[in-house]
């Protein structure tokens, strides 16, 4: 599944005209890497190659090219097709059908590259992007362009391409709305395994195969299943304890929806029941997290709502005596209120203080962590900023 094409014309375009003139700019989807002898790790592709293209196989290369008018040009280059290999693994992407999802018309075969960029090679300044993964950064063979490409200065397109990603398109909007539709339509289906006895790996599977049935790519990140003090670990994904009576399971979760992703948190009482104490914490979790929402507006500095979320936190708990006074709060509460939200779970977002503005999706996350009580409680929803405040998810 993709966006529309006109999504990643449109992209292309903005990035376009952030490019200085006489420049290349060069982008990998990335190459597989080796899990076993006979099996690879699964494939992602690299989420800003995906963000320009649509595209998500591996091996394709995306080339820009703006001369020194400032006319531009895009071109692609792709794996020729190897009749044995797709006996195996299938069918690579034909040139008609990268055409096709891109719109980019210039596609090209991968042994041409060194040749149609060392053409340009007189390009003053040559664009990568410097936070891409290894296996998902441009390498070339060819001495020829090596040493053509040493010529020109190097910048840098992550901050171009965080700064476009960090505010949404209704596009970007509605697939994020839609995994998070299927997310907490999965969280609804699976209660009925949440009781004394069930395996954290039930539920996790359960949700893993709920999120494909209903048509999504499946999760977006790891799911996260933590039965009591578990969930005093934030990011706990083994997932292999049995869920116990008086305690409580956090879960922590998401489906992908045309590379987008939904996350959401919910805690519940395994047997039904919370005791006054866990009941206690989880209205102030509760009572923090609706608080925040209102917040949530343009202008707000995402630093300064961090500081706010950990007033509250500290002065629910010490009115209700989980905290003494002048308890610092990160005892209890040890991560950010919220995240960007996009093709990244956590998102990519430019350096510097990260100032709310329409079109931002965000996660609203707090929690507290009671390691000596054996509970965690995160309750998560995702919003996006409007203009005068924010919508959830
Ligand atoms: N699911 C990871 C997070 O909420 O940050
Ligand atoms: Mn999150
Ligand atoms: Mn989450």
């Amino acid at each position: 599944m993709a966006l529309s094409q006109s999504f990643y014309i449109e992209n292309r375009k903005k990035l376009a005209e952030q490019l200085e003139n006489n420049s290349l700019a060069i982008l990998f989807s990335g190459r597989e890497i080796a899990m076993t002898e006979d099996a690879n790790y699964p494939f992602f592709a690299n989420n800003n190659f995906y963000y320009l293209t649509g595209i998500r196989e591996p091996e394709v290369v995306l080339v820009a090219i703006k001369d020194h008018h400032g006319d531009l040009s895009w071109q692609l280059f792709i794996e020729a097709a190897d009749p044995l290999k797709e006996k195996w693994v299938g069918k690579k992407i034909t040139c008609v059908e990268a055409k096709a999802v891109s719109g980019i018309d210039e596609v090209s075969y991968i042994k041409e590259l060194p040749q149609a960029i060392g053409l340009k090679s007189s390009s003053q300044f040559l664009y990568f992007d410097f936070k891409s993964p290894q296996h998902q950064s441009f390498k070339t063979e060819d001495q020829e362009l090596q040493k053509a490409l040493k010529q020109c200065e190097i910048k840098d397109l992550h901050p171009i391409l965080a700064a476009m990603r960090l505010i949404k398109t209704p596009e970007e909007i509605c697939a994020i709305t839609r995994a998070n539709a299927i997310t907490r339509q999965g969280i609804e289906e699976m209660k009925f395994l949440i009781k004394p006895g069930t395996y954290e790996y039930e539920l996790a599977a359960f949700f893993e195969y709920f999120v494909k049935k209903k048509g999504s790519e499946g999760v977006a990140f790891e799911t996260i299943v933590a039965a009591g003090k578990n969930a005093t670990v934030l990011h706990y994904v083994s997932n292999r304890c049995p869920l116990k009576a008086g305690e409580l399971v956090l879960l922590d979760l998401g489906a992908r929806v045309e590379g987008y992703c939904g996350d959401i948190s919910r805690t519940f009482a395994i047997n039904g029941e919370m005791t006054t104490d866990q009941e206690k914490l989880y209205r102030i979790v509760d009572a923090v997290q609706q608080e925040m929402i209102s917040a949530y507006r343009p202008g707000a500095v995402l630093k300064e709502l961090q500081n706010l979320t950990k007033e509250l936190f500290l002065e629910k708990c010490c009115r209700a005596g989980f905290a003494p006074e002048n308890n610092d709060i990160t005892e209890f509460y040890y991560h950010g209120i919220g995240h960007p939200l996009g093709l990244d779970t956590h998102d990519v977002r430019p350096a510097g203080d990260l100032i709310l503005a329409p079109g931002m999706v965000m996660t609203v996350e707090p929690g507290l962590y009671l390691e000596k009580r054996g509970l965690g409680i995160r309750i998560e929803d995702d919003v996006v900023i409007t203009d005068s405040g924010c919508e959830v998810l």
